[in-house]
């Protein structure tokens, strides 16, 4: 069962949401269809983005300032909504956050999904070098000795082919299922996609099963826990809604008008420059 505080957090803070760029939109959709009475402040640092091939001490020192400035604005909790960032920078945000704010990652909900629905089964997990690599999932998943075979693979292709908009059509299809004819994702009851960005292939994964694995999608799990965790520690936000508020750390024309990609509405991003 999760702690409850023992502090006074304001329930009409905002939740900070952060991602290496505006993928992380995605996940920040899906808060936003559960909780829309929630205030949204979300950084994306497209100024260092793609975090995917980045090392785990440099995700770890961007992840830290976006942390900070996150809790200058007096966010209630932050989220990472980042896989990579939270298969490396978890535990360090956690840490540095203390008791000022909760903070949520993107892997544990899903852990705790397979946990319920996957016991004895073997699933697949599809995300960047750096999630895989860092075998996460793989160590959180043997912890719940639940005897689930995680198989993974890491498919680096597929976020430079969303973002291009390839998201279905000819080459979409023969990329994915380049990556998911892998040996090692063979005999799968489901797949994760470990990914920012991959909801957006969603369907096009799923016709390559012909809907018989079930596509995890970590956006609408991680909103589902959220949820939960803001009512178990009433802390739903009662007053009023403010408008939500969209940061990048480097701003280029293409990424606010693929905030509609991701985020389903076009939406204005501000140009904040991360400390040092
Ligand atoms: N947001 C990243 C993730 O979920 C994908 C993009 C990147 O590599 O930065 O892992």
């Amino acid at each position: 069962m999760a702690q409850r505080f023992n502090m006074s957090i304001v329930s009409s803070a905002p939740i900070g949401i952060f991602d290496s760029g505006i993928g992380g939109l995605t996940v920040a959709r899906a808060v936003k269809t559960v909780l829309p009475q929630e205030q949204i402040i979300y950084f994306g640092d497209t100024a260092h983005l793609p975090y995917g091939d980045k090392s785990t001490a440099a995700i770890q020192a961007y992840s830290i300032k976006i942390t900070q400035l996150l809790l200058d604005k007096g966010c209630k909790l932050i989220l990472i909504a980042c896989n990579s960032a939270s298969a490396a920078g978890y535990e360090l945000v956690k840490e540095y956050v203390g008791n000022k704010a909760k903070v949520l990652n993107v892997i544990d909900p899903v852990v705790d999904y397979l946990r319920e629905q996957y016991p004895g089964k073997t699933v697949g997990l599809i995300g960047t070098k750096q999630t895989v690599n860092s075998e996460v999932y793989l160590e959180k998943v043997k912890a719940l000795n639940q005897n689930i075979n995680l198989q993974s693979l890491a498919t680096p292709l597929l976020v430079p082919l969303i973002e291009e908009g390839f998201c279905q059509g000819e080459i979409a299809e023969r990329i994915i299922a380049k990556y998911l004819s892998d040996p090692r994702l063979q005999a799968l009851q489901a797949i994760i996609l470990g990914c920012t960005h991959y909801p957006l292939i969603k369907t096009a994964i799923q016709s390559f099963y012909d809907s018989k694995v079930e596509v995890i999608d970590s956006s609408e799990i991680v909103a589902q826990a959220l949820n939960s965790y803001l009512g178990y520690n009433n802390l739903y936000r009662k007053s009023p809604a403010q408008p939500d508020y969209f940061m990048v750390s480097d701003f280029t024309a293409s990424f606010e008008s693929s905030t509609k990609q991701f985020f389903g509405e076009s939406i204005h991003l501000e140009l904040i420059h991360l400390e040092g």
